[in-house]
């Protein structure tokens, strides 16, 4: 079986985030797992807010096509989701929901987000380490997006003392769950590869 592609990035493009530093460890994570990891920064995507005028007038924007065409080449992705206000960042919402109006001639709607498998993490300040914003970042991808996402999603709590110097979680447990959920999404990724 060859390696399953997987793209990792964050949903913040905030220089110093704390849950690019996620992407960083899972990324990580998912080399020793044995995945080809691209890993992304969604800076590279600039996409203004969605308005149905604008893409009436000017089409779906390039940066939203070309997010659409490097999923396809992959058969994972790996979101590190910052929590906003209980909830996930509209960087999150904008991306998705402009990459959710290309449709492909032959294929189901959706194309993106069907036919991959997604995983989930966040990192915040507090205690519950972003874990509602995930649950609502999970209800839109599967209810909105039709995407397939892991159960297990990795909420890292306290960030100012969660990485070590090195990049990779200070907490044992923490890191072990990493390690088991980029290993979940290796193994159905590689049987969609
Ligand atoms: C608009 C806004 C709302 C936020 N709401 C929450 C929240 O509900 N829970 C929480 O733990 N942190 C909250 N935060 C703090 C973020 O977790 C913190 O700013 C974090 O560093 C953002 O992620 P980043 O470093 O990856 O950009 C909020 C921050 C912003 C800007």
């Amino acid at each position: 079986m060859a390696s399953p592609k997987i793209i990792v990035f964050a949903g913040s493009i905030r220089s110093g985030s704390i849950n690019e530093k996620l992407a960083v460890a899972a990324a990580n994570a998912l080399r020793r797992a044995g995945a080809k990891v691209s890993h992304i920064s969604l800076k590279d995507y600039p996409l203004p807010l969605y308005d149905g005028d604008l893409q009436a007038r000017e089409g779906i924007p390039a940066a939203a096509r070309n997010l659409v065409e490097l999923f396809f080449e992959h058969q994972g992705v790996f979101v590190a989701s910052p929590e906003y206000n209980a909830s996930f960042p509209p960087l999150l919402k904008n991306t998705f929901d402009w990459m959710s109006r290309i449709n492909v001639e032959g294929r189901p709607p959706l194309p993106a987000f069907k036919d991959r498998v997604f995983a989930l993490g966040a990192v915040s300040g507090g205690a519950m380490g972003g874990y509602r914003g995930l649950t609502q970042l999970r209800t839109m991808m599967e209810l909105g997006l039709g995407a397939l996402v892991l159960p297990d999603m990795v909420a890292v709590g306290n960030a100012a003392t969660a990485f070590g110097v090195d990049g990779s979680l200070a907490n044992e447990r923490t890191r072990d769950f990493l390690d088991v959920v980029v290993k979940k999404l290796v193994d159905v990724a590689g049987r969609l590869s």
